[in-house]
């Protein structure tokens, strides 16, 4: 058993997960090391896994390229059925993949569960898209020839997913390559790679053949991510984390030109003008910063709220976060879990500093909660001046500075003074200034009187050193699959 019963304790059919260290294959998972996955609210050890290094992923890419020519050949239909079965036994045991996913990564329970219906969406949105690869005819310039461009799979594609997100990540990047006909080799988070596992060992049932899907468990991504970059069997990058892990990628992936799509960092805006409904901004304001305790890529980092209703914002959005309550996921009252790891309650204690140092006020929270453990208060503060840390670096927590503002484009200018471009915010009501700001925000993506955006039918992704292509829609099968321009002469 590699599961341990701190984990099976909250499933509903724990044999079927039990052993989830069996899941790559054995003949490339060689590893001996094994490395602990912890639930990051208790402490509790939930598995062991193998510690597999360059070698296994390596062995990996081989059976992933033997298994390319047949999965790529296989009818839109066909690979489609897979990915509908996929879907239906994930939607099945979706109440064992949220404990599965609450567990390990300590979000709250009614969170994990929207986060496996959001992954179970790309599964099916996906197996839709798979029958919908269209190629193109081009009107010839002249009549001794015909023109044609067909659409193919990349091929081996290797897929690096964050914590943050361990099971939707998942799905929006394999289920696009699996529908183009690629084949993938994944490496989940090392904090939170049982969701991946699970998601695995139900593709086994789904019926994907043998090589199609390689999983890799690993205690540290270097020397993975370095063979999925340098290894010229694979084709294509996708990744999801930090910009700084993200250019470090991008350099090893130069030397063979090797195609990527990567979803990076944020310092996402969120603008409150003056003809806005108040109310539906505090309740916006507080699904873009405190969903999944603010560890979200497009969490809302900065607030700018107009002079005319800063106050009134101020005083109902701190009641609110006041009262979100900081717990154990599995804890049904519970809003806000632990963050990820020490290192994320150090930034956001050094952020609180910098800024109580600099002339913010608390109105809210401020500190840890207990002497162990990763859990921090929500947070509001006010005051806050664009030389403050708050204001400038993503915080990647459960802390909301508030900035003053009172001209409307002053605050575009500064929404858009960031070298991240992911994800914006804004309420207003006024028709003019709706389309004004939407146009000039310089960002990805562009709430609009909402907090949350996130959808498989949408491009998800972002500008500047935000990333590099789209995910979700149909932009993100495009990204899975070469065009190739046919030219039939001599007619
Ligand atoms: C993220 O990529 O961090 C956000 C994903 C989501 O909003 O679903």
């Amino acid at each position: 058993m590699t599961v341990t019963q701190s984990l099976t304790r909250h499933l509903k059919n724990p044999e079927l997960f039990v052993d989830l260290a069996s899941v790559p294959d054995r003949n490339v998972a060689a590893a001996t090391k094994r490395f602990s996955v912890f639930n990051p609210s208790t402490g509790e050890l939930l598995a062991e896994l193998p510690d597999m290094d360059a070698g296994d992923v390596s062995k990996a890419i081989d059976k992933a390229r033997s298994a390319q020519e047949q999965w790529g050949a296989l009818t839109a239909r066909e690979r489609s059925d897979t990915l509908w079965r996929w879907h239906e036994l994930i939607l099945n045991h979706s109440e064992d993949f949220a404990a599965i996913l609450t567990a390990e990564m300590g979000k709250p329970l009614a969170e994990a569960k929207s986060e496996i219906a959001h992954a179970a969406a790309y599964l099916q949105w996906y197996a839709e898209e798979a029958n919908r690869i269209y190629g193109e005819t081009i009107s010839a310039p002249s009549n001794d020839r015909r023109m044609l461009v067909i659409k193919q799979p990349v091929g081996v594609v290797g897929a690096i997913t964050p914590w943050n997100f361990p099971a939707s990540m998942v799905a929006r990047k394999i289920s696009p390559a699996l529908a183009a006909g690629c084949v993938v080799i994944l490496k989940p988070a090392e904090q939170t790679p049982l969701v991946a596992g699970a998601m695995f060992a139900l593709a086994r049932m789904a019926g994907f053949p043998e090589g199609v899907l390689n999983l890799i468990y690993a205690s540290e991504g270097d020397a993975v991510g370095r063979e999925l970059c340098s290894n010229p069997n694979v084709r294509k990058i996708s990744f999801t984390g930090s910009t700084e892990v993200g250019r470090l990628l991008m350099r090893q992936c130069s030397d063979q030109i090797k195609k990527i799509s990567f979803e990076l960092g944020g310092n996402a805006p969120f603008i409150v003008f003056d003809d806005a409904d108040v109310d539906a901004a505090v309740e916006g304001a507080i699904q873009a910063k405190f969903r999944n305790a603010g560890q979200t890529c497009v969490s809302a980092n900065r607030l700018y709220v107009q002079s005319n209703v800063h106050d009134e914002f101020a005083e109902k959005f701190t009641q609110r976060v006041c009262a979100l309550r900081v717990g154990d996921g599995f804890d049904p009252n519970v809003a806000i879990g632990p963050l990820i790891d020490d290192r994320s309650l150090a930034k956001i204690e050094a952020h609180v500093r910098d800024a109580v140092i600099k002339g913010g006020t608390i109105r809210c929270g401020g500190n840890r909660i207990g002497k162990s453990g990763t859990f921090f208060e929500p947070t509001v503060i006010t005051e806050v001046a664009s030389t403050m840390r708050i204001a400038q670096e993503e915080t990647f927590g459960p802390l909301a500075p508030i900035i003053r503002f009172d001209d409307a484009d002053q605050v575009v200018r500064e929404a858009n003074d960031t070298v991240y471009g992911l994800a914006a915010y804004f309420y207003a009501s006024n028709l003019k200034r709706v389309w004004r700001v939407a146009e000039a925000l310089e960002y990805g993506m562009v709430g609009i009187n909402t907090g949350r955006m996130s959808s498989e039918a949408a491009p998800f992704g972002g500008m500047k050193q935000s990333g590099i292509g789209r995910e979700g829609s149909r932009h993100g099968l495009e990204a899975y699959l070469e065009m190739k321009y046919l030219c039939m002469g001599g007619l």
